[in-house]
């Protein structure tokens, strides 16, 4: 017999007693929504109707949800078999997913790791450098440098590479891996200063010695602040990486499968990265899957290692339903004009958010591909600011000073106006809130 369906009281008093949310206090002191279903772009919730998702689950639903494509996909896949064990047997959906990332992901990436969430796929993305060093017969080389301002995930290693003051991790100071901090990169995706690429250059040379490898999110930190820069600083970092030996890596867990405007943020500046992680939309919102590619050069150092494997191996690694669900969306997404959809996304967001700007109590607004962003010049008020964009049928999820969105590709102009006029909502009601 399958177990009573609880009513929304009973969900929200067993929710308050047991269940922990994301950066949540335990017991549970912020009341949650409870979501009864979801359908495109909406999502159902008991007591405030239908919202249209401004998150798409944190950048991953890019097609919507209940998705009739996504649903055949898994459900195709779930007839045939939901899971098996990668170690020693392989299967379909996961090889042709390989193939599939192999073939879309900037040239020279050919081996894939598929993991089991972001985080550890950046876990992984560690690993492959710090091994790839240690194979080659110097250990020494295992510190990572990143810039500040970033957010790589909340397993040890992605927190080490973490901003270590602004960011969520900062209470793991000195216990975490020390790694190196180049600056903050300049703001804005069109501005670019010499000055700062040349700091990353003295700064990957004068450290080399000690580097297994450089992490950056391309063009996008997103968790660490939503700030953008110029695709040329990659540039800067891929030259300074291969002039000294050091290997370069992308998390593009975030901004992958499109979101700032190109299929990949690497493709902003034509630079093919050493490794690269991939997750969020990968699946479409569906299932959690990760993967961290990574060149022939890399994979062929790790194998002339003492330890000559890769040694990571997730139980659920390569799970059947999600890399079927993986390759449907990606298909969905490549057999549509995307660029076309996401650039009318960013038109939209661009006339929504701009007359924030005028708004008392916002810093900054800036859109990149389907992502924008309302910066406060106060920690926003979360209760305040997500009541505001639930009235106005949408949700939103600010964190810090930002009130930000990523709607799904398949958001209506009409539907994109309605989350431009709830992020400014949000943003007067938590300046409103401060008085
Ligand atoms: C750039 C980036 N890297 C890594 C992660 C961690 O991914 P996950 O939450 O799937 O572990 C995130 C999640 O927000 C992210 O934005």
């Amino acid at each position: 017999m399958p177990d009573p369906v609880l009513d929304v009281q009973r969900i929200l008093d067993l929710d308050r007693a047991h269940v922990w949310h994301p950066y949540g206090p335990m017991p549970g002191q912020q009341e949650p929504l409870v979501v009864e279903s979801a359908a495109g772009v909406r999502l159902k919730v008991a007591g405030a109707g239908e919202l249209i998702d401004g998150m798409s689950s944190w950048w991953s639903a890019v097609h919507g949800y209940n998705h009739p494509v996504l649903n055949e996909a898994v459900r195709g896949q779930l007839d045939r078999m939901s899971h098996v064990m990668f170690g020693g047997l392989t299967h379909e959906p996961a090889v042709r997913l390989a193939k599939r990332l192999v073939d879309i992901t900037p040239e020279g990436l050919e081996h894939v790791f598929l993991a089991d969430s972001g985080s550890v796929s950046v876990e992984v993305a560690v690993k492959m450098c710090l091994q790839h060093w240690r194979s080659l017969g110097r250990p020494e080389k295992r510190r990572m440098l990143t810039w500040r301002g970033g957010y790589h995930g909340d397993t040890w290693q992605p927190m080490a590479v973490c901003d270590p003051q602004g960011g969520m991790h900062h209470l793991w100071q000195g216990v975490l891996p020390q790694q190196v901090f180049a600056d903050l990169p300049p703001a804005g995706f069109d501005a670019y200063d010499e000055t700062y690429a040349q700091h990353l250059r003295d700064l990957v040379g004068r450290h080399a010695h000690e580097l297994a490898g450089v992490i950056v999110e391309p063009v996008v930190q997103g968790a660490g602040g939503m700030r953008f820069h110029s695709p040329r600083y990659l540039r800067a970092l891929r030259e300074a990486c291969d002039a000294h030996d050091v290997l370069l890596v992308f998390d593009e867990i975030a901004t992958g499968f499109g979101r700032t405007g190109a299929l990949f943020a690497a493709d902003h500046a034509a630079v093919t990265p050493d490794v690269m992680c991939l997750g969020k939309s990968l699946t479409g919102g569906y299932l959690t899957m990760a993967a961290t590619l990574c060149t022939a050069r890399v994979a062929e150092g790790i194998a002339r290692g003492e330890v000559p494997v890769l040694a990571h191996g997730p139980t659920f690694m390569g799970n059947p339903l999600a890399a079927a669900v993986a390759n449907a969306s990606i298909d969905l997404l490549l057999g549509q004009d995307w660029q076309t959809e996401v650039k009318r996304i960013e038109s939209g967001l661009r006339a929504g958010l701009a007359p924030a700007a005028e708004l008392p109590g916002v810093r900054d607004v800036r859109v990149l591909g389907a992502l924008g962003v309302v910066q406060l010049d106060h920690q926003a008020d979360v209760e305040a600011a997500t009541r505001a964009a639930v009235r106005a049928g949408v949700w939103l999820r600010p964190f810090r000073d930002l009130i930000y969105t990523m709607p799904p590709y398949i958001t209506s102009d009409d539907d994109v106006a309605r989350v431009g006029q709830a992020v400014r909502a949000a943003a007067r009601a938590s300046t409103e809130a401060q008085k």
